[in-house]
């Protein structure tokens, strides 16, 4: 069928042309924004899930909703190779320019520009990292002191008492928040729960990988309390479904009951795998009706398209231990698994594969969900591992 007419969308962050299942967490999105708006205490939150499950999507989808309720937005995706402060500081920036322009001089605006300029004095933010061009003093005494966690904390005071001088809120958007370093996390948490307990108007809506809950959990006894983390899973069959029939349907063209089945056995409920099925569907159906031998027959397709793009991402920068280790996870099977038992696959001692195991944890490719287990962070990994590296050992 026509591949220009194809409604569907795999790709990281791409917009689903249905967005099914997700409704309680939008709305209690919507609940927090509105409460912060109006100036009532609530928590911020944080989703945790797999790779390719939706949190991008989800976090878009908040900008949104908190832009529509007057809100300033800033998004942050956290960079494996980069500081927090060093991809905080320009959307800080941006915000509070953009406070600025919103009216009449205000003396907490200013303020909150030269507290930024003494942020970005004091944390030393890599050269090059961040060009800044602010053409204010810095606030001497407020946020220099180096020290990231109370430096922090004043700048988002600062940020937050410059927002309410426009009577308005601020809403920070992270994605990928697992790649943050510890000390890193702890003053991000640290520094939201300080503005939230002076009552001003910020909101942390984040995103990340389930190593997420480690870092929380070591980063500070109790970050956990101080958010929410809403576990962001793979749909359930009827949602499966809807995502898939309703756009087609849009287009005049309908999936075969029995097509639908097909797409939710082999997709898990992925949503990442359930646009790259659709899609991949709708281009080889011969008419306006797609069959089960249609999905069936995109599997080829769909599952080389993810081994080249979904699966390889991160996959490439890894080193051939980090890789072996990988490889013998997958032999076990899907997961979760014991770390003994991968080292013993692994060919080495718990000892030896301990570190190659932090470092993948580290970069965001396992987890461990319970003491002494690891498990994938993306979906169906062990059977492209087996793909990729079909020689074992
Ligand atoms: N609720 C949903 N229903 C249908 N498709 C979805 C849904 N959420 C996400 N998708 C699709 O899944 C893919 C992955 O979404 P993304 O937000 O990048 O995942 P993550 O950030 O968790 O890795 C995208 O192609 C997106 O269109
Ligand atoms: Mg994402």
């Amino acid at each position: 069928m026509d591949p220009v007419k194809n409604p569907y969308g795999p790709g990281a962050g791409t917009p689903p042309p249905e967005l099914t299942g997700r409704e309680t967490v939008i709305h209690e999105a919507r609940i927090a924004l509105e409460r912060k708006r109006v100036g009532r205490p609530h928590k911020s939150f944080i989703l945790v899930g797999l790779r390719g499950v939706g949190k991008t999507v989800l976090l878009n989808r908040v900008e949104e909703l908190a832009r529509n309720a007057q809100f300033r937005t800033a998004m942050i995706e956290v960079d494996e190779d980069k500081s927090l402060a060093g991809v905080l500081v320009p959307e800080i920036r941006r915000v509070l320019y953009e406070l600025d322009r919103l009216g009449p001089l205000s003396q907490a605006v200013k303020r909150g520009l030269r507290v930024l300029r003494s942020f970005v004095g004091a944390i030393r933010v890599n050269a090059g990292e961040v060009e800044l061009g602010l053409d204010v003093d810095p606030e001497v005494g407020t946020a220099d002191s180096g020290d990231l966690d109370a430096d922090l904390a004043q700048m988002f005071i600062a940020l937050g008492e410059a927002a309410q001088s426009r009577g308005t809120a601020v809403a920070l958007i992270i994605d990928e928040l697992q790649y943050l370093e510890e000390p890193e996390f702890r003053a991000l948490i640290m520094a939201v729960h300080r503005a939230s307990q002076r009552n001003l108007p910020i909101l942390l809506i984040g995103a990340g990988l389930p190593p997420i809950l480690g870092l929380a959990g070591r980063a500070k006894s109790y970050a956990e309390r101080l958010f929410d983390y809403p576990a962001i899973g793979p749909l359930v069959a009827a949602d499966v479904r809807h995502a898939v029939q309703e756009p087609a349907r849009r287009e005049g063209v309908q999936f075969d009951p029995d097509a639908l089945d097909e797409i939710v056995r082999i997709t898990e409920g992925y949503p990442y795998f359930v646009q790259e099925w659709a899609y991949h569907a709708w281009n080889l159906a011969a008419g306006a009706k797609i069959s089960r031998d249609d999905v069936i027959s995109a599997s080829a397709r769909a599952i080389s398209r993810l081994d080249e793009s979904f699966f390889r991402v991160r996959f490439d920068r890894l080193t051939p231990s980090q890789k072996l280790y990988l490889r013998a996870m997958a032999e076990l099977g899907p997961g979760p698994h014991r770390s003994g038992d991968v080292a013993k696959k692994y060919g080495a001692k718990t000892t030896t594969a301990g570190p190659i195991r932090d470092k993948l944890i580290s970069k965001g490719m396992i987890y461990s969900p319970s003491h002494g287990d690891v498990a994938f962070t993306v979906p169906l990994f062990d059977q492209f591992m087996k793909r990729t590296m079909p020689n074992f050992p």
